[in-house]
């Protein structure tokens, strides 16, 4: 039972559930107006500390599809954060209006600590470098899909592995599944950080590679996951302006391809996907930014408890 919990690490959510809130949110494509109301007289409430377009929107209007309200804010400089609240304070304030809480902060470690203290559900929607598991849910929703399953897939995660918080939940859920084999695709300062690895694969495991260049490994994938050098997150200028276009998708690298590997990006997207892919079949990330809504949507039913 999903009800009542907290939604703050990958690992809050077994393999079964996943599969639950799969066949909920494809269910919910299927007969959108069946669950137009099932959350009347409900609130969420959206605390985004840091820039957001698709969590932030996708999570309000999820709640607005199924019948609810939001409350919220987008910049902490429009809170009392501003005047110096602690982050405990004003989660305990916006559960007090709310029946669910999405955040998004910048600090690794935030979601934990503020699930500590909720009176409500509350969704990490990304603590810094760390974690973002409901893009993870939205990744696997387009990886069903498109592939059909979970199970013995070719990965490929592109670009910044280090401070990339969706390939951090992505890796460890889509790591749960049989069969699957990883490709780490990132220069050498951006692979993934030791902790990760370790939480996510067992000693002597031989399902990942971790290699520099998308060339050699690009025909063998099943799926490539492109991210954007997270800016926000380095220390100094030089080194993101050294790194920042480490890899560029176009339609050349796209040709050396399976025909029907699919490209995920969790979007934002700057330089490491040239537009003339968008038009490219195979290009699923404008189909993710939707799924993102549903299953979102399904989410939130299953945190709150209620049914069609
Ligand atoms: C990602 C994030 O915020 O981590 N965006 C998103 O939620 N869709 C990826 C990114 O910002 O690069």
């Amino acid at each position: 039972m999903l009800k009542g919990r907290n939604l703050v690490s990958p690992d809050d959510l077994s393999v079964e559930e996943l599969y639950e809130l799969m066949d909920l949110a494809r269910d919910i494509i299927k007969s959108p107006d069946d669950y137009s109301n099932v959350c009347k007289n409900k609130i969420l409430g959206t605390l985004f500390f840091e820039p957001s377009t698709r969590t932030r929107l996708s999570f309000e209007s999820a709640m607005l599809r199924l019948g609810g309200q939001v409350i919220g804010f987008s910049e902490a400089a429009s809170s009392s954060t501003a005047k110096g609240e602690s982050l405990i304070d004003t989660i305990r304030t916006v559960g007090s209006y709310a029946d669910i809480l999405a955040m998004r902060n910048p600090k690794e470690g935030s979601a934990m600590l503020a699930s500590e203290y909720t009176y409500v559900p509350l969704i990490n929607a990304g603590d810094g470098g760390h974690y973002h598991p409901t893009q993870t849910l939205t990744d696997l929703l387009t990886i069903i899909e498109n592939k059909g399953t979970f199970e013995n897939l070719n990965i490929g995660l592109c670009g910044d592995l280090k401070f990339g918080r969706t390939v951090h939940s992505l890796l460890k859920t889509m790591n749960k599944f049989k069969g699957n084999k990883f490709y780490l695709i990132s220069p050498d300062e951006l692979r993934i950080p030791s902790y990760v690895m370790e939480l996510t694969f067992e000693d002597g495991a031989d399902n990942f590679v971790e290699v520099e260049r998308l060339e050699e490994v690009i025909h063998d994938l099943d799926i490539l996951y492109m991210t954007r050098v997270q800016k926000e997150r380095f220390f100094n200028e030089a080194d993101y302006v050294r790194l920042k276009d480490s890899y560029i998708l176009g339609p050349e690298k796209m040709s050396m391809a399976k025909d029907d590997m699919i490209v995920l990006h969790p979007l934002p997207r700057v330089n490491e996907i040239e537009v003339a892919v968008d038009s490219d079949p195979r290009a699923k990330y404008f189909e993710q930014v939707k799924n993102g809504m549903y299953v979102r949507m399904a989410l939130i039913m299953k945190l709150l408890g209620v049914c069609k």
